[in-house]
């Protein structure tokens, strides 16, 4: 049988496609390999949302040389993101490779592999496609917690993102086939499921009936077997009080909720083309909070976007504290091909986006260290998922706010149950607690 080798770049939406990519492949012979050095073809699955996720792809690409040297058979492929946005510069720098396809050509990946193979020759496919739901998944050692993509693309443009560019228009995925899916995942033993999407709460506008995301969680907490429901991202614009209610009233949507806030200054969300301002994110956040008693809020924030002051930079510090995240997610800006902002002509030097990138953190995490500690003597209920990173002798799992807990499981098989833990001890980034009891 013939090996492949998959390397995974980026976020969750790439490894749900990975996992497509090889299902789709098995189905064509070939089976996965942690080995790059004996695979016959290697995929590299890729992200171009900030310059250093493309830089990583082209030095991963230089060390691939010597292996392709040795084994001239070997199909080098690269997919996702930076090939629907480098397309043929892609060739141009790294000419071992013989295979770059985006992710609307992703459900033809063997018939491109197998072009590749007979053409001797590079094979380039960054067209639009057909919205396909692909539902063959390899079946994963861990079975218990499962990406699911219910859409596509994003139609916001922040003038920032590439997203638009590499994923296209939002187009949302028909309900039953999404519903199809997560039964198939709950079948096979899954608990928890998030729904992704690059722009998830505008979901169901583009279907004919039109639908919501509230209504496709209301559908997904039917499921049984399935105990937990999370989606990403959701965009601050498009956010309604009916899913804000649906948080509070479908008891296995989880307590949690990723807000990308990207500036704290209306100057910079006006430039960024984000469509609110910051006293309209604050009045969402003050309904997410009186509507969902516990929510857990985490945040994307940039810093030194074009035109950026130290007043404005001040601002964004100000709403951190001022909405108190559970965690925050902080990057510098980096300019993108094609993309508005990397044509503005008032760039911020590279040493200010790094000195207000590590001020944001620090702020971030002072009060992420305090919400943490707020939670200690708590019972919480913890998905069990695998064993703590430091000391394997105990167990880990998340909240439903999605925080990670260690604690010992008193040598008990406890993998894929929810239990109670009381909180004993919080740290920067986890929590430590004591076996309480099984959930149910
Ligand atoms: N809605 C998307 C956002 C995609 S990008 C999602 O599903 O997460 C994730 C985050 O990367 C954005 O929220 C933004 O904070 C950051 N980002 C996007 N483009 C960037 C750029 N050019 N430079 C720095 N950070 C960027
Ligand atoms: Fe990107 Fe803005 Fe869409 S950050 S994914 S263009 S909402």
């Amino acid at each position: 049988m013939a090996k492949l080798h998959l390397i995974t770049y980026g976020c969750q939406m790439n490894e749900y496609d990975s996992e497509r990519v090889a299902g789709l492949l098995g189905r064509q012979q070939y089976e996965l390999t942690d080995r790059e050095d004996e695979a016959d073809l290697i995929l590299i699955n890729t992200c171009a949302i900030r310059e250093k996720a493309e830089e990583k792809v082209f030095s991963r690409l230089g060390e691939l040389k010597g292996l392709k040297q040795k084994n001239p058979g070997l199909l080098i492929g690269v997919m996702g993101c930076m090939a629907q946005l480098q397309q043929s510069a892609i060739l141009k720098r790294a000419p071992i490779v013989d295979l770059v396809f985006g992710s609307p050509a992703i459900a033809r990946v063997g018939e491109l592999v197998e072009r590749a193979r007979r053409e001797r020759r590079p094979v380039l496919e960054t067209g639009e496609g057909a919205l396909v739901k692909l539902t063959g998944i390899l079946p994963r050692p861990d079975r218990l917690k499962a990406f699911v993509t219910v859409m596509e693309g994003c139609d916001k443009y922040c003038t920032f993102c590439v997203v638009p560019l590499t994923r296209g228009r939002e187009r949302s995925h028909a309900p039953e086939s999404i519903l199809e899916e997560i039964r198939g995942l709950a079948r096979q033993g899954y608990r928890e499921v998030t729904l992704l999407g690059q722009n998830v709460n505008a979901y169901g506008k583009d279907l004919t009936p039109a639908t919501d995301l509230a209504a496709l969680i209301e559908s997904v907490n039917e499921v049984e077997g399935i105990e937990r429901i999370r989606f990403t991202t959701s965009n601050p614009v498009n956010l309604t009080s009916r899913l804000i209610q649906a948080l509070r009233d479908v008891p296995k949507a989880c307590e949690y909720l990723h807000l990308p806030l990207q500036s704290g200054s209306d100057r910079i969300l006006e430039r960024m083309n984000r469509g609110y301002t910051r006293a309209r994110y604050l009045e969402l956040i003050a309904e997410l909070q009186e509507t969902v008693p516990g929510l857990a809020l985490s945040t994307d924030l940039i810093a030194g976007f074009p035109g950026e002051t130290e007043a404005d930079f001040e601002a964004t510090g100000e709403m951190v504290e001022r909405v108190g995240y559970d965690s925050v997610f902080a990057f510098r800006y980096s300019p993108r091909p094609r993309t508005a902002a990397a044509a503005f002509p008032d760039q911020v030097p590279e040493a200010h986006k790094g000195r207000r990138l590590t001020r944001l953190l620090e702020v971030a995490g002072a009060i992420q260290a305090r919400k943490n500690a707020a939670l200690e003597g708590r019972e919480m209920e913890v998905l069990v998922d695998g064993v703590s990173k430091k000391n394997p002798r105990e167990l880990a799992g998340r909240t439903r706010c999605n925080r990670v807990v260690n604690f010992d499981g008193g040598g008990r098989r406890l993998y894929g149950e929810l239990v109670r833990v009381r909180i004993t001890q919080a740290m920067p980034h986890s929590l430590r607690g004591t076996l309480v009891g099984r959930a149910q």
